[in-house]
């Protein structure tokens, strides 16, 4: 790891953008070759590059973000066009101070904890909030150096908050949108926070504010409101009609207007995430994946229920607490250790971190008590793996699972759950879904549980186990319907809609 000034990020961007995206991490990756060492780049698969490239494409569009590595990367290092699969891609370097404190420190241990409810207890660091402001300055100085005269900037998530206004301050002409990916605190929650004013200032920058739900909107607009901002609620927008399986609107649903004091009014809205669902429903179809699904269940011993859990290792993501909950049908008898295989694909993430090192020893040490009680030689019941798999694998892995347990403890919307349903849209399969995920506002025909309650869970998969399959194929086509309609363009377009409405 390097620590040296980023001299990168004040030289002049190569042109200016109509279109610019900026975000934590850029939309490529840069993988090394063990062997050689050689550098190359390849397009992320994520959903979000996925809906944004035809934009990105069709209007000299750039995505700005950090290259994923603390290793400086020069202009010339990046990606032509081509390679990125159409965009632009502009470095925003981290030192290696910068990626302990904005990164690991402040991004991820003080305002995710923050967000989602303290689930571990967040920590409050001056050091960290002076290096979030200073890289934050740095994204936004990047944005204004590439975005054209009028153009749109559509900044991402909770490591950017201070980005709309620290660019606004530069170029008034801009129009900006800002969408945050994980849940928005309550009030109470929110103000535990001793940044918080500097906080929502930055966001109101933005013409356009999306969550992914309705609590996390309105909880935003009260905690403004708690502030003194004078702000209104759209009454007639009641949102709750579009999640339960119709399509959200051409225009998205703005539930609330905050009025600024430099006269502009930002508005609030709810702009469910999904995924490319005709692409992975495709891809759930092709011969390749059936063959690979036929083998894997063989592989597996061919079970009679295959319960699966896919995550990053992150201890939002409730994989002990489904652990836990295997565990309990196994111990009261409940589930037969002879039906049931489950597989856990747990993506490391950030590693350095104690509550991230924490969750982890918490769930290998359950896999290898379950395996060590119920598991057989050649035969273990649990089959964890901790690295990532392509994409491809994964969507093999959802077709070949009867039951797919998504129990985080709080999570902003959840993909894995709609890509499970885009993986089963003949009707079969099932969804054990918790509660307290976005997902769960929209695909409420899953089977429905309280992750924090070891029975609820417990319930949910046995009914799911249990249920007739013709109300089980109903729930799967139900929420098939709803994934087929909602997905990733539609989030991405009436998002942009209301940006442009905001211009207007
Ligand atoms: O969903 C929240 C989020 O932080 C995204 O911004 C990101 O893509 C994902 O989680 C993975 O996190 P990280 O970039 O910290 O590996």
């Amino acid at each position: 790891m390097t620590d040296q000034p980023d001299s990168t990020d004040h030289a002049s961007a190569p042109g200016a953008a109509d279109f610019v995206v900026v975000a934590n991490r850029l939309a490529v990756d840069r993988a090394k070759d063990p062997k050689t060492g050689e550098q190359s780049w390849t397009p992320s698969p994520g959903g979000l590059v996925t809906a944004l490239r035809p934009v990105l494409r069709a209007n000299d569009g750039a995505w700005i973000g950090w290259p994923g590595t603390t290793d400086r990367v020069e202009d010339s290092d990046m990606p032509t066009v081509e390679e990125a699969g159409g965009l632009r891609a502009i470095p925003v370097n981290l030192t290696a101070k910068n990626f302990e404190q904005y990164y690991e420190g402040f991004s991820n241990a003080t305002l995710w904890p923050l967000y989602h409810d303290l689930i571990v207890p967040p920590r409050f660091d001056r050091d960290w909030w002076e290096c979030y402001q200073e890289v934050n300055q740095r994204f936004a100085d990047q944005a204004a150096r590439t975005a054209a005269q009028d153009a749109t900037v559509w900044v991402q998530d909770y490591q950017l908050h201070l980005v709309p206004q620290l660019l606004r301050d530069q170029r008034s002409d801009v129009c900006v949108g800002f969408f945050l990916h994980i849940p928005f605190p309550n009030p109470e929650l929110f103000r535990q926070l001793p940044w918080r004013d500097e906080l929502l200032k930055g966001t109101l920058g933005a013409d356009v504010i999306g969550f992914h739900t309705q609590d996390s909107a309105r909880n935003f607009l009260d905690t403004l409101r708690a502030l003194g901002y004078e702000v209104s609620t759209d009454d007639d927008a009641d949102a709750a009609e579009f999640f339960h399986g119709a399509r959200m609107p051409e225009d998205g649903c703005i539930v609330g207007r905050v009025a600024l004091e430099d006269g502009r009014t930002a508005k609030i809205g709810v702009f469910p995430i999904s995924i490319d669902s005709a692409q992975v429903q495709k891809q759930s179809m092709a011969a390749e994946t059936l063959a690979a699904t036929t083998q894997l269940r063989a592989q597996l011993g061919a079970p009679k229920y295959l319960l699966t859990g896919v995550d990053r290792l992150d201890y939002t993501k409730g994989i002990l607490h489904r652990l836990l909950a295997v565990e309990s049908l196994l111990d009261s008898g409940r589930l037969d250790p002879e039906d049931i295989v489950m597989v856990q694909v747990a993506t490391p993430s950030r590693e350095r971190l104690d509550d991230y090192r924490k969750a982890r020893e918490e769930v290998e040490k359950v896999v290898s008590r379950i395996n060590g009680n119920y598991g057989q030689l050649g035969r273990p019941l649990v089959h964890y793996i901790h690295h990532g798999l392509p994409f491809a694998q994964i969507v093999g892995l959802y077709a070949a699972t009867d039951i797919m347990l998504v129990t985080a403890i709080k999570d902003g919307m959840n993909l894995v759950a709609k890509e499970y349903v885009a993986s089963h849209a003949d009707g079969s399969g099932a969804l054990v879904l918790s509660e307290f995920t976005g997902a769960a506002t929209q695909l409420t025909q899953a089977y429905l549980c309280n992750p924090h309650d070891n029975q609820s869970i417990c319930d949910a998969i046995v009914r799911a186990m249990e249920e007739p399959n013709e109300t089980r194929r109903e729930r799967m086509k139900a929420m098939w319907e709803h994934v087929e309609v909602n997905d990733v363009n539609h989030w991405a377009n009436t998002f942009l809609h209301q940006l442009k409405e905001a211009r207007q």
